[in-house]
C-alpha cells in the first residue's frame, strides 16, 4: 500500500466518528484532505463543518459542505485531523502545514480529537519532526533567542526565499534537534515565551483516538 492509500484508508475509517446532524471540526493537510473528500459522500447527513485553515475551508466549500464560523458554533462532538508525529499517549506534533493555531482552537472546542495518520507518524518520543511554533513577526529574533536557550535549533520557516505566513499573518519558527522528554511541560514553557502565539505540541490536550493506517489495515488507538 502506498502512503496515500494508507491516508485514504484512515480517512474512510474516520467517517464512523462523524456524528449525524452535527458540525464536524476539520483539520488541515494531505490526510485531512482525503477525509474531506470522504465527508463529501455523507454531506447530506451533517449540518456542516468548521475549518482549521483557509485551504480546508476552500476544499469543504468546493464539495458543497457548509462551513461555519467557529464563533457561531456551540456544539461540536468531534475534530478530525492528521499529525506530523503521535505517541502511544496521544501526544502530537502538528503544524507541518502551518495551520497549528487554528487547529488547536477548533480542537479545543470539540469534545473529542480523532487523529488520522499513516503508521509512519507513530513515534516513541516526539521531536524528530521539527517542532512548529507560530510567532508574531516583530518578536521573531527575541523568540528565536529564547527557543535556542531551551536546546535544539530554532529556524525561521522559509519557502521560495520568503518567510512562510500563516492564515493569521504570523511567521513559523521550526525547532530542530529536540528530544522531547516531557511534552506537557515543554508545551507550557514555549507557550509562556512572549511573542509565541501557539506551539505545535498537542500534549496537555492530545488526541482521544488515533486511527493508524498500516499494511495490515487500520488500527484504533484510544488514549
Ligand atoms: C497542518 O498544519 C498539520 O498540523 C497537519 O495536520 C500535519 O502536518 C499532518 O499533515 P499530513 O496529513 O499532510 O501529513
Amino acid at each position: 500500500m502506498t502512503q496515500d492509500e494508507l491516508k485514504q484508508a484512515v480517512a474512510k475509517a474516520a467517517i464512523a466518528f462523524v456524528v449525524e446532524d452535527e458540525i464536524v471540526g476539520v483539520g488541515t493537510g494531505s490526510t485531512a484532505n482525503f477525509f474531506i473528500d470522504e465527508l463529501a459522500t455523507i454531506k447530506h447527513k451533517i449540518k456542516g463543518a468548521v475549518a482549521s485553515s483557509e485551504a480546508t475551508a476552500a476544499r469543504l466549500r468546493g464539495h458543497g459542505i457548509p462551513v461555519y464560523d467557529l464563533n457561531d458554533v456551540t456544539s461540536m462532538p468531534v475534530y478530525i485531523d492528521g499529525a506530523d508525529e503521535i505517541t502511544e499517549q496521544g501526544w502530537m506534533i502538528k503544524g507541518g502545514g502551518a495551520a497549528l493555531t487554528r487547529e488547536k482552537i477548533v480542537a479545543s472546542v470539540a469534545k473529542s480529537f480523532v487523529c488520522i495518520a499513516d503508521s509512519s507518524k507513530l513515534v516513541n518520543k516526539l521531536g524528530k519532526f521539527p517542532l512548529p511554533i507560530e510567532v508574531i513577526p516583530m518578536a521573531r529574533e527575541s523568540v528565536i533567542r529564547a527557543l535556542n536557550s531551551l536546546g535544539g535549533e530554532a529556524r525561521l520557516r522559509v519557502k521560495d526565499g520568503m518567510a512562510v505566513m500563516t492564515d493569521n499573518g504570523n511567521i513559523i519558527i521550526d525547532m530542530l534537534g529536540l528530544q522531547i522528554e516531557d511534552p506537557v511541560a515543554l508545551e507550557k514553557t514555549i507557550n509562556n515565551i512572549v511573542g509565541v502565539v501557539t506551539v505545535g505540541l498537542f500534549a496537555a490536550e492530545g488526541a482521544d483516538v488515533c486511527l493508524l493506517g498500516g499494511p495490515d489495515g487500520v488500527t484504533t488507538l484510544r488514549f
